[in-house]
């Protein structure tokens, strides 16, 4: 590929940024410094910004730390989440991976790999999200089972959730799906209310407790191949 291409396309400059940085000299390429932005690279090959490694891939993959008060989308007249990842990731398509309400906080993946969020996302993959809460009354054990039962929510029936208690109003809880609001909808069919969630696990995704609400970082090659892999085994049962 070009080597302007494999820089625009690793998120750290645009075209353009990338053709002036390469024919200053800032871009080695195995070791050599080259200055024609259209001469074409491995994929493979080992690039490096000012001496700094630069990794391309085929797609990016963002962990963020979502702070209440922004929306899961690209666009909205409200603050989104893409107001608070570098301006190259809209231009890279990427979108966030799944929906946090605007007042739940943790762990969203930002990515523009089309093709994997809809396999995380698609509901006959089952990949569990767990969320921290804590609800306005005590969660009574007839509640939790019930959760735990799958509950009737009127157009649908939750799967079996597992729910652990830490003190009789907060805990964690892991679902297999992700219809709109729906843990704030088990809580309220059971005579509770959230009064606070924060996602903590998506999926093989922990979130980093590195991140402070607001921030974000790239996925480890690691988190990337366990994501792939939750699809993988699917297409291969
Ligand atoms: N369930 C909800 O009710 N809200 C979220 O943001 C996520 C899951």
């Amino acid at each position: 590929m070009r080597l302007d291409k494999y820089l625009s396309e690793s998120g750290i400059f645009s075209r353009s940024e990338a053709g002036k940085a390469i024919r200053s000299g800032r871009i080695a390429v195995d070791g050599s410094v080259l200055r024609d932005p259209s001469k074409h690279i491995p994929e493979t090959a080992s690039v490096t910004c000012d001496g700094k490694p630069v990794v391309w891939s085929r797609y990016q993959y963002i962990m963020l730390h979502k702070p209440a008060g922004y929306v899961s989308a690209t666009e909205d007249k409200g603050r989104t989440v893409m107001d608070l990842v570098p301006p190259a990731c809209t231009r890279l398509g990427m979108f966030p991976c799944g929906r946090l309400d605007i007042d739940t906080t943790g762990l969203l993946l930002i990515t523009n790999d089309g093709p994997g969020a809809h396999n995380w996302l698609s509901p006959k993959h089952h990949v569990t999200k767990t969320y921290r809460f804590t609800c306005a009354l005590p969660l009574s054990q007839e509640a939790r089972s019930r959760m735990e039962n799958g509950l009737e929510l009127g157009d649908f029936t939750s799967l079996p959730a597992s729910v652990h208690m830490d003190t009789p109003q907060s805990g964690e809880i892991t679902i297999t799906e992700g219809k709109f609001h729906q843990i704030k909808r088990m809580f309220a069919a059971v005579e509770n209310e959230i009064t606070s969630l924060k996602r903590v696990q998506f999926g093989p995704l922990v979130l980093d407790d590195a991140l402070e609400p607001g921030q974000w970082r790239y996925l480890t090659a690691e988190e990337i191949r366990a994501l792939q892999d939750v699809w993988k085994k699917e297409t291969e049962q």
